[in-house]
């Protein structure tokens, strides 16, 4: 098994003003400096405060990243960000299939294939999202419903160096409850298994990182992070809060 570095991304969503962004950031950067070499950090402020959080992290080992991006570099499209505009300021990743934009904008696994492959274009790490509902999984569907969403949303030729997968079951996100560490390697191992199949050069789907995403927190994410197939977190609400997010970050490193 080769060694996947665990990253520890903070997804903000439709929160910050630049201010507020500035300084999580900072104290992000703080925190990644105290794991350099074990544990990467990343975080995804809204559009709005990419530039402040860039700008507190520079000289850090943290990464900037959007969360979303349109699929083609420029054109008549009022309202979107073209990846190449993200990799210009500065950002090195980008969220895409955020089940809260597969929602709320009617994502399809076709549409986020085709942006994680517009960030592959200008040089920025996807973070594809895949997970399934509360009734996919009573129904017994998820692992099922996550393979389709793997097979739909990760571009061909992706590689380990520019995608990172997400498995976020929907039922967790923001809810409080998180899926048990052994319910998540289960998922984990076979979106690998999947990823094994469909990413067609050598080694590449054992070294893509898999991160665990939903109510992920100082008190349970030893537990997920201490799993195989675990390499990390996307983390919504802990993340907006400096002291919970660096705990997050110290587990992944410890
Ligand atoms: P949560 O959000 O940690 O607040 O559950 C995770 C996410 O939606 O990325």
């Amino acid at each position: 098994m080769p060694a996947r570095t665990p990253l520890i991304a903070g997804n903000w969503k439709m929160n910050t003003l630049p201010a507020e962004a500035g300084a999580l950031a900072a104290a992000a950067g703080e925190a990644a400096a105290a794991v350099f070499g074990r544990a990467e950090v990343c975080v995804c402020p809204p559009f709005t405060s990419l530039a402040a959080a860039l700008a507190a992290l520079q000289g850090a080992p943290a990464a900037v990243g959007a969360q979303d991006c349109h699929a083609e570099a420029s054109g008549a499209h009022t309202g979107d960000t073209a990846a190449e505009m993200l990799a210009a300021m500065g950002c090195a990743y980008v969220i895409v299939g955020h089940s809260e934009r597969r929602t709320d904008h009617g994502e399809t696994d076709a549409a986020v294939r085709a942006k994680a492959a517009a960030a592959r274009r200008a040089g920025l790490t996807a973070i594809i999202c895949v997970g399934e509902t509360l009734a996919e999984r009573e129904a017994g569907a998820t692992e099922a419903v996550v393979e389709r969403q793997i097979r739909g949303s990760v571009p061909e030729g992706a590689r380990a160096a520019d995608t990172v997968i997400a498995y976020e079951p929907v039922w967790a996100i923001g809810t409080g409850k998180t899926a048990s560490p052994a319910d998540a390697q289960a998922v984990h191992a076979h979106i690998r298994a999947v990823l094994t199949e469909t990413m067609s050069a050598a080694g590449e789907a054992a070294a893509v990182r898999i991160l665990y995403g939903g109510s992920m927190k100082p008190d349970n994410a030893a537990g997920l992070l201490a799993e195989a197939d675990i390499d990390g977190g996307l983390i919504g609400g802990a993340s907006l809060d400096a002291g919970a997010f660096a705990a997050v970050i110290k587990a992944a490193g410890a």
